[in-house]
């Protein structure tokens, strides 16, 4: 059973979304991923979705309190243990999750590490299901059925973001922000840093041992 909240941190495309599925099943964690919960704004059409899909489309990332008050409008935190995917992506947000959100919850940090460019063949071949949230790879891990998820038969979407020009800004913005983010939760004695380059089944087993240490 999960016991300290998690917080992921990578690159696009370095199995944030893919590993937070495997310990959903296995911990018992809830999974919020910023990315997705703007993403069903979009897809609503709200008044916050309209807002950000220019944003999210380009690449670039949403302002800091736009994305803190959507999570925790999404979150338990007296109640559920999570994964956080995609939040923080700066050094403010990093503060800003401590001081809003987790407030002293006892917290690992988990840096998937790798070279970034292996990491746009991964992504322009990335498929997902938005309903079921499974993530596919033409490459890795395709479909059963081409073009259809596995578990609902859904038709798989291509994301709008996942187009190489737009993937090679959404790697400069990560670029940009990460270090603070990491310098954050090495000072506070949380981070771990994990070989994410590797099969994905290689690191779901490192992090279950992380995850149980
Ligand atoms: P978000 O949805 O968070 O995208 P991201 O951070 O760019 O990460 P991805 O979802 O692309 O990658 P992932 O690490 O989840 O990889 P996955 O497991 O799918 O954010 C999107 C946008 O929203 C941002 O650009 C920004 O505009 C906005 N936003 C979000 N949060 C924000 C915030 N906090 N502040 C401001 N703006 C924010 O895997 C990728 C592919 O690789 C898949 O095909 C998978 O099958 C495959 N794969 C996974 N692991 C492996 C492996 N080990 N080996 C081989 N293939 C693998
Ligand atoms: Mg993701």
């Amino acid at each position: 059973m999960a016991r300290e909240q998690i917080v992921l941190l990578g690159a696009p495309g370095s199995g944030k979304g893919t590993q937070a599925s495997h310990l959903v099943k296995e911990f018992g964690y809830n999974h919020l991923s910023t990315g997705d919960l703007l993403r069903s704004e979009i897809a609503k059409g709200t008044e916050l979705g309209q807002k950000v899909q220019g944003i999210i489309d380009a690449g670039n990332l949403v302002d800091d309190m736009t994305v803190l008050e959507l999570l925790k409008a999404n979150c338990d935190l007296e109640n559920k243990v999570y994964i956080f995917d995609g939040f923080p992506r700066n050094g403010e947000q990093a503060k800003l999750l401590e001081e809003h959100v987790l407030k002293g919850a006892a917290t690992k940090a988990i840096y998937f590490d790798m070279d970034l460019e292996h990491l746009i063949e991964r992504i322009t071949n990335r498929r997902v299901a938005p309903k079921s949230g499974e993530i596919y790879n033409l490459l890795t891990r395709p479909p059963k059925i081409e073009g259809k998820c596995d578990v609902s038969g859904e038709d798989l979407v291509h994301r709008k973001d996942d187009n190489e020009e737009t993937v090679r800004n959404r790697m400069n913005v990560f670029r940009d922000t990460i270090g603070p983010v990491l310098d954050f939760y090495e000072s506070q004695g949380q981070l771990v840093r994990l070989d994410a380059s590797r099969p994905s089944d290689e690191v779901t087993k490192s992090l279950k041992e992380v995850i149980s240490a």
